[in-house]
Order: C-alpha cells, then sequence, then structure tokens
C-alpha cells in the first residue's frame, strides 16, 4: 500500500471484513492535525480491492483539504464499503461497518456519501458514538447551507471580476434544480439576477422557473447559456474538453462535486479567461453544515460560518493570480496554510 500513487502518508487505513454479513470496507484517515477526521461512507460495488483502495485514499486526501480549506476543526478521512446500494444493505451490515469506525476510537467521524442516504448513518449510530450527519443531530438537510456558501462564493466572484458584488443585471445559468440548485435560484432572484435553469427533470426545472421568474432551458444548452455566472449544480466532469470551448459565462462557480473532469481543465479555463471558483471552496456548505450538527445545531451559526466561503475565495482568486497559477492549485495551497502536510512517508 505503501507505493499506491494515491498513497500521500496517510495516517491510519483499516481494512475490515465480516463474513457474517458481508462487510468488506476500507476507512483512511489521512490527516487528524485539525482534529477528528471527518468525511462520507461511500458504497460502491467496485471491481476489486485495489479501486476500493486508490478512491478511499484519494477522497480521504480531499477531506483534509477540504475540511481544512473550510476552516472546521476536523481532518480528513473517508471510507469505502464495497457493495451495491440498491441490493446489499442490511442493518446488520451497517452495524459492522459502524463497528469498524468504533474500531479507530474517534480517530474517524463517519457521515454519508453516495449510496448511503442518513438512515443508513442513524443506523451505524447504534453501534457507535463516532457519526456525523444522523437525523438526531439537526443537521441532516445539509443543501440550505450548502446553497447560501454557493451563493456567498458567487459574491466573491463577482467582487474579484467586476469590482462590485451586486447581482442587480447580472444573468445567471444554474444547471441542475435540486434540493441545492432551487435554493440558490431563490437567493439569487432575491439579489436581483436573471436567471436560465436546467434540469434533465423538466417539470421541476418548469416549477423552479415559474416560482422565480427564470427562463427554462435543455440540460445540454445550459453551459453554453450567455451568462455572468454558470452554476454547475448537478453532476461532476461537466468541464472538459467537449464544453470548455463552448461557455459562454466568465464565472463558474456551483455545488457540484469533481466538475473538472481533469485536474488539466483548471488551465484550459484560465486560458478561456473563465474565472473558476474551484468545487470544493464553493461547495464546503455541506461538510460545515455536518460539523455544527449535535444536540445545539445553530443554523444560523452554520449559515454564518458558509458565507465565510465568500472570504476563502477571494483569498484564493488573489493567490492564483499572485502565483501565475489555476484557481485550483491556489485552493491546495491555501488550505496548506490551515494544516500541516505530513510529506510522503519514508520509502
Ligand atoms: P439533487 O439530486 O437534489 O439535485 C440534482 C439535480 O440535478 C436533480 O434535480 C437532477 O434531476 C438534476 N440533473 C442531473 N443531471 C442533470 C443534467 N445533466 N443536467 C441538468 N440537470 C441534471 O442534488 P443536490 O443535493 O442538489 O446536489 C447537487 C450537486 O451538488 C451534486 O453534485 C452534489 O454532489 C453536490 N453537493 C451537494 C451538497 C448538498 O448539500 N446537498 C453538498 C456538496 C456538494
Amino acid at each position: 500500500m505503501f507505493d499506491y500513487p494515491a498513497y500521500d502518508a496517510h495516517e491510519h487505513v483499516l481494512h475490515s471484513s465480516d463474513p457474517e454479513t458481508g462487510l468488506r470496507a476500507i476507512v483512511a484517515v489521512h490527516h487528524t492535525g485539525r482534529g477528528p477526521a471527518l468525511g462520507g461512507l461511500r458504497m460502491y460495488p467496485y471491481p476489486d480491492a485495489d479501486a476500493a483502495l486508490t478512491d478511499v485514499l484519494r477522497l480521504a486526501r480531499g477531506m483534509t483539504y477540504k475540511n481544512a480549506l473550510a476552516e472546521l476543526p476536523f481532518g480528513g478521512g473517508k471510507s469505502v464499503l464495497i457493495g451495491d446500494p440498491g441490493r446489499d444493505k442490511t442493518r446488520a451490515l451497517f452495524h459492522a461497518m459502524g463497528r469498524a469506525v468504533d474500531a479507530l476510537g474517534g480517530r474517524y467521524k463517519v457521515a454519508e456519501d453516495s449510496g448511503i442516504a442518513v438512515p443508513d448513518v442513524d443506523t451505524m449510530g447504534e453501534v457507535t458514538p463516532h457519526v456525523a450527519g444522523t437525523t438526531a443531530d439537526g443537521s441532516s438537510d445539509p443543501a440550505p447551507v450548502t446553497a447560501w456558501g454557493v451563493f456567498n462564493g458567487m459574491r466573491a466572484a463577482l467582487t474579484y471580476r467586476h469590482g462590485s458584488d451586486s447581482f442587480a443585471g447580472r444573468r445567471v445559468a444554474v444547471q441542475g434544480v435540486g434540493a441545492v440548485g432551487r435554493r440558490l435560484c431563490g437567493h439569487l432572484t432575491e439579489a436581483g439576477a436573471e436567471l436560465a435553469v436546467a434540469d434533465t427533470r423538466a417539470d421541476l426545472a418548469r416549477e423552479v422557473a415559474a416560482g422565480v421568474g427564470a427562463e427554462v432551458r435543455a440540460p445540454d444548452a445550459i453551459l453554453r447559456e450567455p451568462a455572468d455566472i454558470l452554476a454547475p449544480c448537478a453532476m461532476g466532469a461537466v468541464l472538459n474538453d467537449a464544453t470548455i470551448p463552448e461557455l459562454r459565462a466568465g464565472i463558474v462557480a456551483g455545488a457540484a462535486n469533481n466538475q473538472l473532469e481533469a485536474d488539466r481543465h483548471a488551465a484550459m479555463l484560465a486560458e478561456r479567461g473563465v474565472l473558476y471558483a474551484p468545487d470544493y471552496a464553493v461547495n464546503a456548505g455541506g461538510v460545515i453544515n455536518i460539523s455544527h450538527g449535535g444536540p445545539g445545531y445553530d443554523a444560523d451559526a452554520a449559515l454564518a460560518h458558509a458565507a465565510r466561503i465568500h472570504d476563502t475565495l477571494l483569498e484564493i482568486f488573489q493567490r492564483a493570480q499572485g502565483e501565475g497559477i489555476t484557481t485550483a492549485a491556489a485552493a491546495d495551497r491555501v488550505a496548506e496554510t490551515r494544516f500541516t502536510p505530513r510529506g510522503r512517508a519514508p520509502r
């Protein structure tokens, strides 16, 4: 494992199996300098253990950067459960997973990720206290805080690009009006922006558009919409060789994870003069919300914390310009001022 390209001096990697329940899982704790590692559990039918290990190592490292950038009292970790979320979920499986998390003695706190729902986290919570984002802790719907964080990130991008964060007369194209996208549309309309929206669920697109006075576009056309800001709020890899040459927005800032198909697409955006708000900086409201969860959950405190994404993004944009690097690279450097990278383990 120490020779894996994705291995980055992770503090702990726990492989856990339980033949009785079918559990095959890996938990990776990348860094606990800021506090216990916080990150979701992903359930996916990985073809083999190598694929699962590579994924969990990369994702755990990403959480260290994300949590540090968002100034959370948490380090980075992640876990993967090999299996089909549509077929293999049982209570016994999540109890076994919860015990695996518990074995790390609080160095890792598990939350939801792809393939996992809040009730699954609740089930793990029956056997370990090291869970986050449960039904009981009040923070189980992260979308409002995520949308507020994206909105504030957009303000920073407007200020940086145009010298003012006013949305009056600005046009925003929103791809995906689900939990986050439609709330974002609400904030944007209130702030005076004009909107164009798209969703593969045409009924939903029409309903949201009617509520906020937006125009509806086809899902593939929204990326080419002439706009000040494009907000990808649906899925990953939307910024790629095919789409970047066709963009007609000066700023990209949205909630979707992994918007760049490959790292090199950050440079491609910069070459086209598009200001890219790194996804993991601008969509941190979700994890910010979870970090505020617990018995005294205070939604206003979580929203205020997410609004600080504005300042973080300004710092990222300024650093990118000052150092002549992409905004994606600058986000990593700003994050590295907020934790101490351990470097690779000696060979
Ligand atoms: P959601 O599932 O509620 O909404 C996504 C919407 O996008 C759905 O309405 C879907 O029909 C639509 N969609 C899917 N493919 C599309 C396409 N090709 N074109 C147009 N629309 C399409 O998800 P949610 O919670 O709103 O999250 C949106 C994105 O933000 C996801 O990528 C998610 O991983 C990411 N994210 C969400 C957070 C949260 O707090 N919910 C936190 C951080 C990231």
